[in-house]
């Protein structure tokens, strides 16, 4: 792809930190976090605001980690809207309350995202390792829809919540949400650890696609469900993040600026910071961006498929993950010769699901039932 080709980003995914109260066993933080030493000062965030607006980008998503574990997070916010970059807060919920969502309110935030991990407290607490999660998710919710922000609910599903979703979606209608995003869970980073704990099986994706159909031909008109399936169950991959480099960057919580948030699970590059580079050039000529950009790095059967600018050949990060090689076809595709790998890890994720593996920030990995 030419250099003049390349279109200006549509987003920015900040994730400010690593820390985060829940150990999600699902999490798309890389395997090895990163402590609040090395992150981006409340100065370095602010210019690089500065130049993701003035490189085009149109919405930030303040992420983590957990956003609201910087105390900086309005002065971010506000600065942002002074921009004009549309921002958008992707939180847990369990570190806010009301004077700290008032403040975000005042600062100028459009939108917020929560997360529920399910519709049962108990096992809400569990998948998300944090006594108490699910209360303070509702009660915090209500917090939002009082301050008039609108609350986008993200419902994250595997074998251990899915039996539930038909309670998660009136739960999260009951919420006030005027979008539900259902997402399975993606098997790189931390997830993949935790992949024979998490895989659903075909029946519970059949239930789970009636109950989104379901609900989104009750709630039409007044709720918008987005629904990702599992790509282990897939015969077409999605174009991950739009395709690479097209129209998405993420800027980690030390500088780092990446094509995906996950890509730094993929070996052999050298990601360029917003410490060393200015952002412009990072999204135009580093490496690391024009690597899979576009469609001439494609092997076949990619590489002549009429579906290449379509899907761009997949999810680079699911590629490695599976093949251990991040330019192969995504084996999600049902022409990659790698697809019988997708059957391969459904079949050993059946019967009985093994303990969730859980971390911590400096912590070791434990396992839980
Ligand atoms: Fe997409 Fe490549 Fe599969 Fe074609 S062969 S559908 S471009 S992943
Ligand atoms: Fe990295 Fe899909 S998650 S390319």
């Amino acid at each position: 792809m030419q250099i003049e080709a390349i279109e200006p980003p549509l987003a920015l995914l900040a994730e400010v930190t690593h820390r985060c109260p829940l150990q999600c066993p699902y999490c798309s933080n890389p395997v090895q976090l990163r402590g609040a030493s090395g992150e981006l000062t409340t100065a370095e965030w602010l210019r690089v605001l500065t130049a993701a607006a003035a490189i085009g980008v149109l919405q930030i998503h303040f992420s983590g980690g957990e956003p609201t574990a910087r105390v900086d997070l309005p002065e971010l916010v506000r600065h942002a809207v002074s921009t004009g970059l549309y921002t958008n807060l992707i939180t847990s919920g369990v570190l806010l309350d009301q004077r700290r969502v008032d403040i975000l309110a005042e600062a100028g935030l459009d939108h917020v995202q929560i997360s529920f991990q399910d519709a049962e407290d108990v096992n809400g607490d569990r998948i998300a390792g944090m006594s108490g999660a699910q209360k303070k998710k509702r009660e915090v919710s209500a917090i939002i829809r009082r301050a008039g922000l609108p609350l986008t609910v993200n419902l994250v599903v595997h074998r251990q919540n899915l039996e539930r979703l038909p309670e998660m979606l009136d739960m999260s209608v009951a919420l006030g949400a005027s979008r539900i995003e259902v997402a399975h869970v993606q098997y790189y980073g931390w997830a993949l650890a935790n992949r024979d704990a998490l895989l659903p099986s075909r029946a519970q994706l059949d239930r789970a696609t009636e109950a989104v159909d379901a609900a989104r031909a009750r709630l039409a008109g007044a709720v918008v469900i987005d629904y990702v399936v599992p790509d282990y169950y897939a015969h077409l991959p999605k174009a991950c993040m739009g395709g690479w480099g097209r129209r998405f960057l993420t800027v980690t919580p030390t500088g780092l600026v990446l094509p995906c948030h996950a890509a730094e699970s993929l070996p052999g590059f050298d990601f360029p910071s917003v410490r060393d580079w200015p952002l412009g050039e990072i999204w135009r000529s580093s490496d690391a961006f024009n690597r899979f950009r576009g469609t001439a790095w494609m092997p076949e059967p990619c590489v002549t498929c009429d579906r290449r600018e379509i899907d761009w050949g997949g999810c680079r990060c699911q590629a490695f993950a599976l093949t251990g090689n991040a330019a192969a076809t995504d084996p999600a595709c049902g022409r990659s010769p790698d697809h019988g790998l997708l059957d391969v890890a459904v079949r050993e994720a059946e019967g009985e699901p093994g303990p969730f593996v859980y971390r911590r920030i400096g912590g070791k990995a434990e396992a839980a039932g």
